[in-house]
Formats: structure tokens, C-alpha cells, sequence
């Protein structure tokens, strides 16, 4: 038995190792595939180890049968959606995976209290705090999930007296958990109970007050709840390598929130107890005043043209090219330019597209040199220098009336510089507002040019206009 403790240890040593190892390797482009791997196997052993001391210590065969055909159909349906999911479709299953998290927390504190006679109060306050944190996590990840797949409106319902009700739960939930530290078996289970019910409806109605440009900050900081229901999951259940994973998770989530709120120009104190996405309780104006003006109209021909003339092009990718999948093409205009002498970047805002990083995944899956693909920081300051910048299925990225116009609620957001450059070309398929839902003046700017259509094919005419021309 002794042996079995020490190989647990060392196993969940080498896994939380791997596990921060991967993290570490995340971080960049280059790195992250075996980022990706030292993660996948640190999770492999984590899950064996696990397997066999519960396997040893206490599982009949049903226990180990039902266990292990669980996980497999799990497993299965797991890889299925995993392998089917469009990229564009990634924020909603993360968000769903982040609910199971939180389901997860729940039942194990709901069970570790049944499991055991007498609790010390410690443990009961770590049940307490798990089944809280894990049912705001469920229902709220729940209603993320629903908004982002367009099953609800994207628009922030605002129930009066919000923050009241928000104050109302917390009090409750503090205030049960007084006699829950004295009570015994069905008195305390009622009370868990009761949590439950008020925290789930703490999650729908925290989620369902933020509005849908600030969605991205709210699946963000789910993980960051989702990796804290883990890390008490794990402190219910004595096992160290869950606490070491819930707090990695955790922690991480926290951060990348704190990066995008600041991409966003939000404050993370807003974004958790103001109802963010709003404005003083009030949903924030569209913003924009519309179209301004008459846009002018390009052709594939005449981009050719200009890219041909260019010595130096950025290229912004938004949400558009991933919907079109257009980035291959995208990698081999590139190429062709860059063999014929011109200097062609990325510009890459931290919010392009529909989850963090996904405009550096998309351009790694088609081969984009990473040197090329810069962050907006990096950029900004060389747009006045450059001739041509391209702006792929992207909007909001590239809105100047985050800088200019109080009313829209995108105001404050830092954006890409694009109408510095000399000339911009919009990819897009029509005069669509983007994620936000506002008007963009770039479309109207007398150096912008439009090139209406979808991505992808605009992307190959280029290109082989580019080839023959
Ligand atoms: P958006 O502002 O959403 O604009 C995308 C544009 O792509 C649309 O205006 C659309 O115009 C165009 N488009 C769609 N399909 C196209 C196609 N097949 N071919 C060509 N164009 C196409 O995208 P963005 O600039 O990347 O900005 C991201 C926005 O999403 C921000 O507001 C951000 O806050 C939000 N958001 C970000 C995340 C993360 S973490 N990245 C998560 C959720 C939300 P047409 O319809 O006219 O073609």
C-alpha cells in the first residue's frame, strides 16, 4: 500500500510537471503542438494513476466496469464532436465543456457529503464553496454556450434591481452556510440543495446580464471559474494533482480574462460584479451613426494590381476568414508576394475572430512563417509606412470609431490602425455589421477600397490573377 502512495505521488508529480511544461509551451506558436502533447500525456498518466489506486484500494469489478465504460463512451462522444467542430464553432464547445466542469463539482461535493458520516468543518466548507463555484460555472457556461451558438439573443437582459438580486444570492449563500456547519444528514443535505438552486440561477442571471461583445471575457473567465471548481473538487476528494490542475486552470483563465479585458478596454472589476456589456444598467447604444458617405468599390483585378505595386502590405485576418477558410489562400498569396521581393505581414488584434488565438491557429494550420504574424502592439506604429493593408473577413478589429466615437460601445477598445496605411482593401461579403453590431467608418474612408464577396473566392482570384498576371 505504501508503494501504491509513493507511485500516486510520483505520477501526479510528473503529471502536474507536464501539465505546467505545456502550459509553458502554449504560450507561442512554435512551441504549442508539443505544449499540446506534454499536456495529452501528463492528463494520460494523471488518469491512469488515478484508475489503478481506485482500482486497488476499494472498486469491485461493477465499479470498475461502470467507471471504465463510462469513460470510454465519453471518450468517444468526446472525439466525435472534437473532430467534427468547425473552428469558428470552438467558443461554444468550450464553454459546454467548462459546464461539465462545473456539473462535475457539483455532484462530487453533493457525494463526498453523502459519502461520509461525520465531515470536519473544513471539508464542509470546502463542499460548501466547491458546489457554489461549480453551479454558478454550470448554469453559466450553459447560458454562454446557448448565446454563442445563436440558440438566445446576444442581447444583455437586465432584470431591475440586478445588483440587488446579485447581493440577495451572495448574502444567502453566506449566510446558509451557518447552520450548513452544524447540521447532519437530511437537514444538511437540504441546505446543499438549496445552494445549488440559488447558485445556478447566480450563473444564468450573471450571464445572461453581459451582452455579446463582451462574450468573449465571459467564456474566459467561465474557464477561470471552471479551473477553481476543479481545484475544490480536488480538495474535497484529497487529491493533489486535481488541486494542482483546477489551480493552473484557474489562474491561467484569471489571466488570459485580465489580457483580454484589457484588449477590450473593460475592467475586470466590471466585468464581475457590474454586469459588463452594459452601461450603467442601461444596454449600451449600437453606437455608429451609420452609413457615412458612398464606399468605393474594387476588383479582384485591381487588387491584383496594387499588390503587385506594393512593397509593403499588411494583412489584418478577422472572423471572415475563418468562416470562409480562406487562410490557405491567404499563405499562398502571401508567398507569392514575399518570392517576388515584397514585405507582407500579419496583424494580429487579441480579439480577432472568436477565441483567443484564433487567427494564429487558423495562419500556423496553413503554414504562415509565425515571424510574419505580429501582434497589434507591434504593428500599429507601421501602418503610416505601408503601402497596402488587407483586411480579410475582419471588422471590429479595424473599427476607427473605437477611437473616435463615445457613443459606440466598442469606444476605448484598442484596435488595429488600418486607414493609416496608404491604401485598405475589405475583404467582405457585403456592408454586414461584425461581432459588436456597429457601423464601421474605415468602409467609408477615401483610401478604402471594397472588395465585395466571400473570402475565399475573392482570396483565389487574387491569387491567380497574382500567378498569371
Ligand atoms: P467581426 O467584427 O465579427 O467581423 C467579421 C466580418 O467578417 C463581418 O463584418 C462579415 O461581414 C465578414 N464575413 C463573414 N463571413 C465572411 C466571408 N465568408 N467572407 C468574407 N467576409 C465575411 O470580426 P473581427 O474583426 O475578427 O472581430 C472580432 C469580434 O468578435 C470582436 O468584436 C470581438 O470582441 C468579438 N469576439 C471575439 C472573441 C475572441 S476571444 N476572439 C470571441 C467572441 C467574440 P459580411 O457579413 O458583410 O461579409
Amino acid at each position: 500500500m505504501e508503494n501504491l502512495a509513493q507511485f500516486t505521488n510520483v505520477a501526479y508529480l510528473g503529471a502536474a510537471v507536464l501539465f505546467i511544461l505545456s502550459l509553458g509551451g502554449l504560450s507561442n506558436q512554435e512551441t504549442a503542438p508539443a505544449g499540446n502533447r506534454k499536456g495529452m500525456i501528463g492528463m494520460a498518466i494523471g488518469i491512469v494513476a488515478t484508475m489503478l489506486v481506485a482500482k486497488v484500494m476499494d472498486w469491485n469489478q461493477t465499479a470498475w466496469a461502470l467507471v471504465m465504460g463510462t469513460a470510454l463512451v465519453g471518450a468517444v462522444i468526446g472525439a466525435g464532436m472534437a473532430k467534427r467542430v468547425a473552428m469558428t464553432a470552438m467558443p461554444q464547445l468550450v464553454a459546454l465543456l467548462h459546464s461539465f466542469v462545473g456539473l462535475a463539482a457539483v455532484l462530487v461535493g453533493i457525494s463526498t457529503y453523502l459519502g461520509e458520516s461525520s465531515h470536519s468543518a473544513i471539508h464542509l466548507i470546502e463542499v460548501w464553496v466547491g458546489v457554489a463555484i461549480g453551479a454558478i460555472t454550470f448554469t453559466g457556461s450553459i447560458i454562454a454556450w446557448a448565446k454563442l451558438r445563436g440558440s438566445m439573443s446576444g442581447k444583455p437582459i437586465l432584470l431591475p434591481g440586478r445588483h440587488l438580486i446579485n447581493a440577495a444570492m451572495l448574502l444567502a449563500c453566506i449566510g446558509l452556510a451557518v447552520p450548513f456547519l452544524s447540521a447532519h444528514g437530511a437537514d444538511g443535505l437540504n441546505l446543499l440543495l438549496i445552494l445549488t438552486a440559488i447558485t445556478c440561477l447566480m450563473g444564468v442571471h450573471m450571464v445572461v446580464a453581459i451582452g455579446g461583445a463582451d462574450m468573449p471575457v465571459v467564456v474566459s473567465l467561465l474557464n477561470s471559474y471552471s479551473g477553481w471548481a476543479a481545484a475544490s473538487a480536488g480538495f474535497m476528494l484529497n487529491n493533489d494533482l486535481l488541486i494542482v490542475t483546477g489551480a493552473l486552470v484557474g489562474s491561467s483563465g484569471a489571466i488570459l480574462s485580465y489580457i483580454m479585458c484589457k484588449a477590450m478596454n473593460r475592467s475586470i472589476w466590471n466585468v464581475v460584479f457590474a454586469g459588463f456589456g452594459t452601461d450603467g444598467g442601461k444596454p449600451k447604444a449600437t453606437g455608429g451613426q451609420g452609413p457615412q458617405g458612398e464606399v468605393t468599390e474594387t476588383s479582384v483585378d485591381e487588387v491584383a494590381d496594387m499588390a503587385r505595386h506594393a512593397k509593403s502590405i499588411i494583412i489584418v485576418p478577422g472572423y471572415g476568414m475563418a468562416v470562409a477558410r480562406a487562410q490557405h489562400l491567404v499563405n499562398d498569396f502571401t508567398k507569392t508576394l514575399r518570392s517576388r521581393g515584397c514585405t507582407v505581414r500579419y496583424g494580429i488584434h487579441p480579439v480577432a475572430g472568436r477565441l483567443p488565438g484564433h487567427m494564429n491557429v487558423l495562419l500556423a494550420e496553413a503554414g504562415v512563417p509565425y515571424d510574419i504574424v505580429m501582434e497589434m502592439e507591434e504593428l500599429n506604429d507601421d501602418f503610416p509606412t505601408t503601402d497596402l493593408v488587407l483586411v480579410i473577413g475582419a471588422n471590429d478589429i479595424v473599427n476607427p470609431g473605437a477611437q473616435t466615437d463615445e457613443s459606440s460601445p466598442i469606444y476605448g477598445m484598442p484596435v488595429l490602425e488600418a486607414w493609416k496605411a496608404s491604401s485598405v482593401v475589405v475583404f467582405k461579403r457585403g456592408m454586414g455589421a461584425g461581432y459588436a453590431g456597429v457601423a464601421n467608418p474605415l468602409f467609408f474612408h477615401e483610401n478604402t477600397q471594397m472588395l465585395f464577396g466571400d473570402a475565399r473566392a475573392s482570396m483565389q482570384g487574387l491569387v491567380s490573377a497574382l500567378i498569371e498576371g
